[in-house]
């Protein structure tokens, strides 16, 4: 299936650009940029995305010269791609250390189809640090801003293109339109790509994986595992597949029960459910870092179903594990070379490296976003409420857990003072991390705390003002009970144990009651409840140790940006009520950062 190569230049945003494309009907893969000729001969066209890095630096990230010289399909290459293909063809590119960062008018001087439809004026977003200042030979210019002599470039013969603004960002008007002449009317890709029509394909990959083998499913109740799960029934006989349902104690209320009743109402093959949660509680014992986390719960999860396995089969390597894994998973545990890893997928942790190079694993869903997935799980019958669940991590309340090895008080910051004051609220930061994402990279920063009455519209300005302003914090809460001393704030120690489980999963069962009695539940696209480490000074329910419960209800289409979503306050408000009733909680807040340069998840 031909389509568009989006080779990764060191930029998590491959994906929105890969979207795109996908949004166009067109298949897109996001590839490292040292992938050969050979292998891009099979697509359609190459976009080479945008990076952090810059091309003067002897060992930023590159693709062959002969992609551009040898290979004759069309290029666009944007930001970091236009600079490195004018650095690679005998341009001259230079280092600035102001970054040009926000939306400049774009100006088309010379037409050409890459600006078909697009009138010759209109706005586009610019991030960039470097500026192309002279072309290489063969090439011209197409647009121009007023700080940017070249914002489109193109060698028109060879269908070689660079524009320095970026298209797949929504502030970009035409943003689309262009993508859009790029791959249909340059590169002539066909709009064929419907993950709902590929079922028949995918099933015959399946049986060919499989290849006469017993293959063990790894199903956490998730969508994607839903999904997967089901393909494999319809692509397999009941004997040849068996669902294993790890119950890791990570579950939300009554989970693994829900699960197994829909399983069995849809007839699926029978799930086997093993109750490992004393150990995963134990292997977490002392853990406090989010990776540290991730990374033991992962190979445990592996090391039971290997147990479970060899003690089921005698032939230790008859068998094929399948899972779940999808496009994102892939690249955000460090997929692509130019990727950095932003967290750990607990499916794709060394072990499950080493099946898939015994091809010993199946991942039918390895290719697709989660919408995708969604769509396909319609395609095949499933019912709503397990293709249209929120996503649910797999290592699930162990990392919505939040842990501390310290004790410290809030801590005054004069300029989110400042900026709180604007808006007649309070605000100060507590030291206590969380994993955020910011530019392409993971980041792990401190949490701004406000309080005082407003608007959830101005709780957002104040949250991206925040973090605008001030890199030293990645997330931005904001408390739902008016009447908090934000300086009786604190931060304690404490490990994840059976009991601040068993609080968080109380407060997340109360929290989508409430959403479901309101019927607001698609209102969301997913909304976790996190439980972390603080405790106001004057709380009576447990001194000093009391808890902070942070509702996330966010509003995306593919979990790789995601914004606060815009539930109504009192709604939120009756959660924050219900939730303070809870043995140690004591304060309830809604997380208002957006992602990025938040994450989703906390962690
Ligand atoms: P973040 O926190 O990175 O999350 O903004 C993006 C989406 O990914 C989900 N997520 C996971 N899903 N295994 C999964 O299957 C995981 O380890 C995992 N970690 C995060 C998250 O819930 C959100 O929908």
């Amino acid at each position: 299936m031909p389509g568009i190569a989006v080779l990764d230049l060191g930029g998590q945003y491959c994906h929105l650009i890969a979207r795109r494309v996908r949004d166009l009907g067109v298949f897109s893969a996001i590839l490292p940029s040292d992938t050969t000729v050979e292998t891009l001969q099979d697509f359609d066209g190459v976009i080479l995305s945008g990076g952090p890095r810059s091309v003067v630096e002897p060992d930023a990230p590159r693709v062959p010269c002969a992609v551009l010289t040898d290979l004759g399909k069309p290029i666009l290459g944007i930001c970091y791609g236009q600079q490195l293909i004018t650095a690679l063809l005998g341009g001259t590119v230079i280092q600035q250390h102001v970054r040009e960062y926000g939306l400049a008018s774009l100006r088309i001087i010379e037409s050409d189809p890459l600006f078909q439809d697009v009138p010759s004026d209109s706005m586009a977003w610019m991030s960039h640090g470097d500026t192309v200042t002279s072309l290489p030979p063969g090439f011209r210019r197409l647009a121009k801003t007023e700080t940017c002599r070249f914002a489109a470039v193109a060698d028109v013969d060879k269908r070689i293109y660079g524009i320095q603004f970026h298209p797949e960002v929504t502030h970009t008007q035409h943003g689309i339109t262009i993508l859009s002449n790029f791959v249909l009317q340059i590169c002539g890709a066909a709009p064929t790509w419907n993950p709902a029509s590929l079922k028949d394909k995918l099933i015959e990959e399946i049986r060919a994986t499989a290849a006469g083998r017993k293959v063990y499913f790894l199903v956490s109740g998730g969508v994607d595992s839903n999904v997967a799960y089901a393909l494999c029934a319809q692509a397999l006989p009941p004997d040849q597949l068996e669902g294993l349902y790890v119950d890791t104690g990570f579950m939300r209320k009554n989970e693994s029960e829900q699960l197994r009743q829909a399983f069995e109402r849809l007839g699926l093959p029978n799930i086997r459910i093993i109750d490992d949660s004393e150990r995963f509680l134990a292997v977490m014992q002392d853990a406090i870092d989010p990776e540290e986390k991730r990374q033991r719960i992962g190979p445990l999860f592996i090391e039971i179903q290997q147990e479970l396995v060899g003690a089921i089969e005698h032939d230790h390597h008859n068998w094929v594990l399948g899972q779940g894994t999808i496009y994102p998973d892939t690249i955000e545990s460090g997929g692509t070379a130019g990727a950095e890893v932003i967290k750990t997928h607990h499916n794709r942790v060394p072990m499950i490296a080493e099946l898939a190079a015994q091809n010993r694993l199946l991942e039918p869903l390895q290719e697709f976003y989660k919408d995708e997935v969604r769509a396909l799980g319609k395609s095949l019958g499933l019912p709503e409420d397990l293709v249209d669940r929120h996503p649910f991590p797999g290592p699930g309340l162990a990392i919505r857990t939040l842990c501390s090895d310290r004790h410290a008080k809030s801590m005054p910051h004069d300029g989110i003072a400042a900026i709180c004051h604007e808006f007649r609220l309070h605000g100060c930061v507590l030291p206590l991390k969380s994993v955020g994402v910011q530019g392409d990279n993971r980041s792990y920063k401190n949490v701004a705390v406000i309080s005082g009455p407003t608007a959830l519209e101005t709780l957002g300005q104040v949250s991206t003002r925040i973090t605008n302003g001030y890199q030293e914090v990645n997330r931005v809460i904001y408390c739902l009970d008016a009447a908090v001393d934000l300086e009786a704030l604190h931060v304690h120690d404490a490990l994840l144990t059976a009991e601040r489980l068993d609080v968080l999963r109380e407060a997340d069962a109360l929290a989508h009651q409430i959403l479901r009695d309101h019927g607001l539940e698609r209102q969301v696209w997913q909304f976790p409840v996190v439980l972390i480490p603080v405790s106001h000074g004057a709380g009576i329910k447990a001194p000093n140790r009391g808890e902070t419960v942070i509702l996330r209800p966010i509003d995306s289409v593919d979990g790789m940006t995601a914004e606060v979503a815009k539930l109504p306050l009192p709604v939120l408000r009756e959660m924050a009520h219900a939730i303070g009733q809870l043995p140690t909680v004591d304060l309830v807040c809604l997380d208002v950062s957006n992602k990025p340069p938040a994450t989703i998840e906390w962690e």
